[in-house]
């Protein structure tokens, strides 16, 4: 067994931490990418668990189809890191603390209210990424974690003003919830990989940084999402005629919409990639077309060889037909490519992949 003096020198946490080492029915801890949130509760969670015998505790995220999406790797790289591998079993889906305690690994939106009873006599809950929690499942799991000194904590980098942990820890916070901003700036062990991000975003783009850096509130919705990287592209220069260069391959990169006439419309960027460069040349925006309709469009619009990049619901097939979306296009002669699906988060990463590539578009 380890001395417990020892382990709380391997301890290491930012001080803007601090005020959460009190105890409090409620904890939160909010900020940009990179501020040391998850790490501390990961550590507080492992040191609750050594010093208090038999806890039972469990992660917990919106969702959580797979081990891979939960806490459980950081937890188990903090016992260790912390030298208390001996003390704790860690199994295959949970891991077993001194006294007979369990940490669990749990996704709210599978549970029912009849199976979030099994998280009852948790003494600890940890809401990691809790800007994606539903008011629902808040509600669900609030009065299940009822032992007379439980605590609810939750990290997370917001989004919007309206989440139900936003609204609930910062908009009307029970008096006695203890609740920290950390950024980047409170954390000494900031990794230089994540510097060289940040400083790129803290050059290029405004309000995005402030938010995923800083943990300001989205400025902007969907729609306007890149207003910024565009407003930039205006000022460099970069927005006005490019022509198409005939020797080079040209691409069309589709963003499938439905045929419905209230359907999200079918756009279509036509690119080329000139060196490093990125040259965007045309926009076709139709809504509630047919396929062979676009096509014609495309067609029409002097673009028939472009290789048609499609996204993962191009291989979605038709109920009706049996053939997807990426059968038709191949069919009528064009060349077709279809991006995998990459599962959870993949939205967000392909809205900043996009803004990493920002500045490369346009002609200079
Ligand atoms: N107590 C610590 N000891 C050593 N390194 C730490 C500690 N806390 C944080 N770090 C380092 O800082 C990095 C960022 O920490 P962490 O992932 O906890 O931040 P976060 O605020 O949860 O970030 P995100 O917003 O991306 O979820 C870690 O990958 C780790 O390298
Ligand atoms: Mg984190």
């Amino acid at each position: 067994m380890s001395d417990p003096r020892e382990v709380r020198i391997r301890a290491t946490k930012p001080d803007v931490f601090a005020p959460l080492d009190q105890p409090a029915r409620y904890k939160g801890a909010w900020g940009g990418r990179g501020s040391g949130k998850s790490h501390y509760f990961a550590q507080a969670l492992v040191l609750e668990c050594f010093s208090h015998f038999g806890t039972r505790a469990v992660c917990i995220r919106e969702y959580q189809r797979t081990l891979q999406q939960s806490s459980k790797a950081l937890v188990e790289a903090t016992i260790r890191r912390l030298g208390l591998i001996s003390s704790f079993r860690i199994l295959h889906d949970r891991i077993e603390t001194p006294g007979g305690g369990l940490i669990m690994f749990n996704g709210l939106r599978d549970h029912t209210a009849e199976s979030i009873k099994s998280l009852e006599g948790c003494r600890r809950a940890w809401i990691e990424e809790a800007q994606t929690l539903t008011e629902r499942s808040l509600k669900l799991l609030t009065p299940t974690i009822r032992e007379p000194d439980a605590e609810i904590w939750a990290s997370w980098n917001p989004r919007h003003r309206t989440d139900a942990i936003d609204k609930f820890l910062r908009g009307n916070p029970p008096e006695s919830a203890i609740v920290v901003r950390a950024n980047y700036s409170d954390n000494p062990w900031f990794p230089p990989g994540l510097e060289a991000d940040r400083l790129y975003d803290e050059k290029n783009s405004g309000a995005h940084y402030r938010h995923v850096w800083e943990g300001d509130y989205m400025q902007v919705f969907e729609g306007a999402y890149f207003a910024d990287d565009l407003a930039m592209a205006d000022k460099d220069g970069r927005i006005g005629e490019v022509r198409a260069d005939p020797n080079l391959a040209s691409r069309a990169f589709w963003d499938i919409g439905g045929a419905g006439a209230r359907a999200d419309a079918t756009a279509i960027w036509i690119v080329q990639f000139v060196t490093s460069e990125i040259r965007v040349l045309d926009y076709i925006e139709l809504r509630g077309q047919k396929v062979g309709d676009v096509l014609a469009e495309l067609r029409h619009r002097g673009w028939e060889k472009a290789i048609c990049h499609l996204p993962h619901d191009g291989s979605n097939a038709n109920n009706v037909t049996g053939k997807t979306y990426e059968d038709h296009i191949r069919e009528a002669g064009f060349s077709t490519t279809v991006t995998r699906n990459a599962g959870a988060g993949a939205a967000r990463r392909r809205i900043e992949a996009v803004r990493r590539l920002f500045p490369r578009c346009g002609s200079t």
